[in-house]
């Protein structure tokens, strides 16, 4: 395990701190952080909830939740306690700001930064909250959690009147993505080794595939989701994030700027797909009723209680239309309800150039690099191998298989922990900068006006299955196939 660093004496405000992600993910994340001793004594914890309750109460309902989730005992959890603290008021009421004004008086020293952990209507007010109320120290940072709207004109919305508060270097947007280790690990295997930057490119790479599948359905959010869909969820920001770090010409240096610029080209790079190609380039799709682990679930549209046409699996075949790149097939896939919770990154190269091993009757099945980043995390590189005995040549795909777990033999942190720790050392390399949202924005927009003007219908497709079968038909156009697939 990586060596801690402590952090310095911080107060970090989370407003929406009886909110779901607040709860479930910001509040556990600070817990192991705090366990792992990476907290001065005085670093506090201040979340910002409209529901009328004392401190005492709030870490009674933090608790509860708490608890079971970090398996840990009542000492432990009270000293974690000492530092949150609870103050209720309405943050679009300007006026109605003097009880976090009273706590943070006198810490003015300390890191401040504010987690944004809201729908993103409330981003802009919340942000022009501390500038009225003069709440704003000179390296303060705001984290604003996604989406970060829902098209490029209401994201560059929120964007401007966050920075009419603050300063680029001070707003970190969170993809939690590119937080999980195996996203990081990217960078590692590109970068610290120079076994694959010559491969890296069109004349050996045949096409690229990013799944990123889940089995869980909408459950209680599918109101909120109803209105969204997989390409605004995942699509927009996860699926691009990874495109991005598989895709990037190598950045001059870690520095946060340079990596961003990086990314920011091939987002700029990618071909539109607008009215005219979004039948052959992507694929909706819903889940209809089916079976999941070895239960019957129900169907979106009965889990709504009435028809959507709200997709919830989306597949692309993308084009970064570069030197690099061209002509190369990057297809993105994203789901509910399917067959496995799964994520990987797969490179599948082309086959030799000249088959030698045919007078053998033998088939060569192309290289492939797998880069797996949930549940099991780690990479698998699939090579030709031959068996071994007399008898002249018999082959064989085999795996070179590095499992993460097994080498390492850590706890892999939550990727909230270390994006947490990121903003309180102010440092914004793993956020994404404002040029990248929007421009995703951009090439998702048209995908989405192509669907309306098309009127592309979701196809559905049976929960616990691995999506609609024209998902593999648009690959099947090109020789291609999912992996994993059925
Ligand atoms: C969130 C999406 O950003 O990512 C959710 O809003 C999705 O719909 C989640 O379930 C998936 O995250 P992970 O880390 O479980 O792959």
């Amino acid at each position: 395990m990586a060596q801690l660093i402590p952090v310095d004496p911080f107060d970090l405000i989370i407003v929406g701190g009886n909110g779901d992600l607040a709860v479930r993910k910001l509040i556990p994340s600070l817990f192991h952080r705090h366990r792992d001793k990476q907290f001065s004594d005085d670093s506090r914890i201040i979340a910002i909830g409209r529901v009328e309750i004392s401190r005492a109460a709030y870490i009674k309902e933090v608790k509860s939740a708490l608890m079971p989730a970090v398996s840990t005992d009542e000492s432990e959890f009270d000293l974690f306690s000492d530092r949150l603290h609870y103050c209720y008021f309405d943050v679009n009421d300007y006026g109605a700001w003097t009880p976090l004004a009273d706590m943070l008086i006198g810490h003015e020293r300390k890191i401040r930064a504010v987690y944004l952990a809201t729908p993103p209507s409330l981003f802009g007010a919340v942000a022009a909250g501390f500038k009225i109320n003069k709440l704003m120290t000179s390296d303060m940072r705001i984290v604003l959690e996604k989406p970060i709207g829902h098209d490029f004109v209401s994201a560059k919305a929120i964007n401007d009147q966050v920075g009419a508060c603050f300063e680029e270097n001070q707003i970190f947007r969170i993809d939690h993505y590119l937080g999980k280790e195996t996203v990081q690990n990217l960078l590692a295997l590109r970068f610290a080794n120079s076994l694959f930057e010559p491969l890296w490119r069109r004349e050996v790479i045949d096409h690229v595939q990013i799944t990123v599948a889940e089995v869980l359905g909408v459950e209680n959010r599918i109101e909120f989701y109803n209105d969204i869909g997989a390409l605004r969820d995942m699509v927009q920001n996860h699926l691009l994030q990874l495109l991005c770090l598989v895709a990037m010409e190598p950045p001059s240096s870690l520095d946060d700027d340079a990596v961003r610029d990086e990314k920011l080209k091939v987002l700029r790079a990618l071909k539109p797909i607008g009215t005219d190609l979004v039948k052959q380039s992507t694929v909706r799709g819903q889940y209809a009723s089916g079976a999941v682990d070895d239960a019957v679930v129900a169907g979106y549209a009965a889990q709504l209680n009435e028809p959507s046409n709200t997709e919830t699996y989306v597949a692309i075949k993308a084009e970064v239309d570069n030197w690099r790149w061209s002509g190369v097939p990057f297809y993105l896939r994203t789901g509910k309800r399917l067959a496995a919770k799964h994520s990987e990154i797969v490179i599948q190269f082309k086959p030799v150039p000249h088959a030698i091993f045919e007078d053998q009757n033998q088939q060569t099945a192309p290289n492939s690099l797998s880069i797996m980043l949930q549940p099991n995390e780690g990479i698998k590189m699939t090579i030709m191998s031959k068996e071994p005995g007399p008898g002249g040549f018999e082959l064989k795909p085999v795996s070179l298989d590095l499992s993460f777990e097994e080498t390492f033999g850590v706890r892999y942190p939550d990727a909230y922990e270390r994006l947490l720790i990121e903003v309180l050392r102010g440092n914004p390399a793993l956020f994404m900068r404002r040029d990248e949202v929007e421009t995703a924005w951009r090439w998702i927009d048209q995908i989405i006006l192509g669907w309306e003007q098309s009127q592309q219908p979701v196809e559905s497709y049976l929960a616990g299955s691995w999506g609609p079968a024209a998902a593999s038909v648009m690959l099947d156009r090109n020789g291609h196939a999912w992996t994993p697939g059925e």
